[in-house]
């Protein structure tokens, strides 16, 4: 399937097809699903109460093309407040469908066809869909463990002359890695050096339990050459909404509002105006929603200690990795495709952010983000895995 000369058959090895299998197993099994990143729970009640109000209020009809002003100048507000980066909400902030068709949008509009992409591995899943869709070529670097540190002198190598953009993930999905200030240093010193275009993929800003996001955009000589990527469905707890956003100069979002025209055009109304209040919230709401989320993660990962895995650092997002080697597994596949049937639980194989499948095989991910009492309970199913 990897080597089929069409692209949709080699997009069929990216990542989707096993989760849907994992998702469909854990409704099949009646499983307790850690393999999807969706919260159980709602966020804060102002956010949903303003979609509805919308709604009643007659928003229903086609938003502006580049997303509502109320939510434009929240998100201009919002990177104001918190990482002290200006945007014009007119000209540099363009709201699209989830932080999914922003990646999309922008990789379409700032890649040409042979071009070569930096990013990551492992990498979410979408990076390699897109990249292959806009024609372009991944060249991934490693996060090693059991640290998820990565080699400078590998990402240095990892550029071309034909490489435009560099993707980053930070906090980063499946590792938890919150980038460090001197790695993002690097990071930019290599763009600038290089002339390349960032693509930032935070859509994980706020939720950090240890270290702090720092946006690569705040980093010297970035600001002009960085495509900014959030999305409301993390931090507000409504994944569903698909409510993302970009913020960089005028030229990007010119170019990326080009192709998201042909996309999706505009997604939904109402749901703009909830996020829009989300972004207004005070401070410290939004700690503590990255408070409570800490928690899951600190009680999930001592249920995986516990039950045999080794449990690698996570510093935020929903996710925990664990390498499974402790259980006497080596193949994250099969194992995933056996743990419904054998404990009731669904986690997803980290294989499939992988080009370097060895590397991942032995890792699978679990979501933390959801209720202390389903953590508690599946890391007690889990625990039966050894005897
Ligand atoms: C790293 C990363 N980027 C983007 C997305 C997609 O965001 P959205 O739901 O806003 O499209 C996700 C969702 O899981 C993610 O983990």
């Amino acid at each position: 399937m990897g080597d089929s000369p069409y692209l949709v058959e080699r997009m069929q090895g990216f990542g989707t097809t096993i989760f849907a299998e994992m998702s469909a197993l854990a409704v099949a099994t009646g499983s307790i699903n850690l393999g999807q990143g969706f919260p159980d729970e709602d966020g804060p009640p102002e956010v949903f109460d303003a979609a509805v109000a919308a709604i009643r209020d007659h928003h229903n009809q086609y938003p502006p093309g580049i997303g509502i002003p109320e939510l434009r100048h929240a998100i201009a507000a919002h990177q104001a407040k918190w990482w002290s980066l200006e945007y014009d909400p007119d000209t540099e902030v363009l709201v699209t469908a989830g932080a999914t068709e922003a990646i999309a949008a922008a990789l379409l509009a700032l890649c040409e066809p042979g071009n070569d992409v930096v990013t990551f591995e492992p990498y979410y899943d979408s990076y390699a869909a897109c990249i292959a869709l806009a024609g372009a070529h991944r060249r991934v670097v490693q996060l090693r463990t059991p640290d998820w540190s990565f080699d400078a002198a590998a990402l240095e190598q990892a550029i071309t002359p034909n490489t435009r953009v560099l993707l980053l993930n930070s906090p980063h999905n499946p590792t938890g890695k919150v980038f460090s200030v001197e790695e993002l240093e690097l990071i930019a010193r290599l763009c600038v050096e290089h002339d390349l275009i960032a693509i930032t993929d935070e859509v994980y800003e706020h939720l950090v339990f240890e270290g702090r996001h720092v946006p690569l955009a705040t980093m010297p000589g970035m600001r002009d050459r960085t495509v900014t990527i959030s999305s409301g469905g993390k931090t507000f707890s409504c994944t569903g909404w698909k409510i993302g956003w970009i913020c960089a100069p005028p030229d990007f979002v010119d170019a990326v509002k080009t192709v998201k025209q042909f996309l999706t055009y505009v997604n939904g109304g109402p749901f703009q105006y909830g996020v829009a209040v989300g972004l207004g919230l005070p401070d410290d709401r939004i700690f503590q929603i990255a408070a409570t989320l800490g928690e899951k993660r600190d009680r999930l990962s001592a249920g995986l200690a516990e039950a045999g895995f080794t449990v690698l650092p996570s510093a935020g997002t929903y996710f925990l990795s664990a390498d499974i080697r402790g259980l006497g597994e080596h193949d994250g596949v099969a194992f995933c495709r056996s743990l419904p049937e054998r404990c009731g639980v669904v986690a997803v194989p980290s294989v499939a952010f992988y080009d370097d499948k060895e590397a991942g095989n032995p890792l699978v991910r679990f979501a933390c983000c959801k209720r202390l009492d389903v953590i508690d309970e599946a890391a007690a199913r889990l625990t039966g895995l050894r005897s």
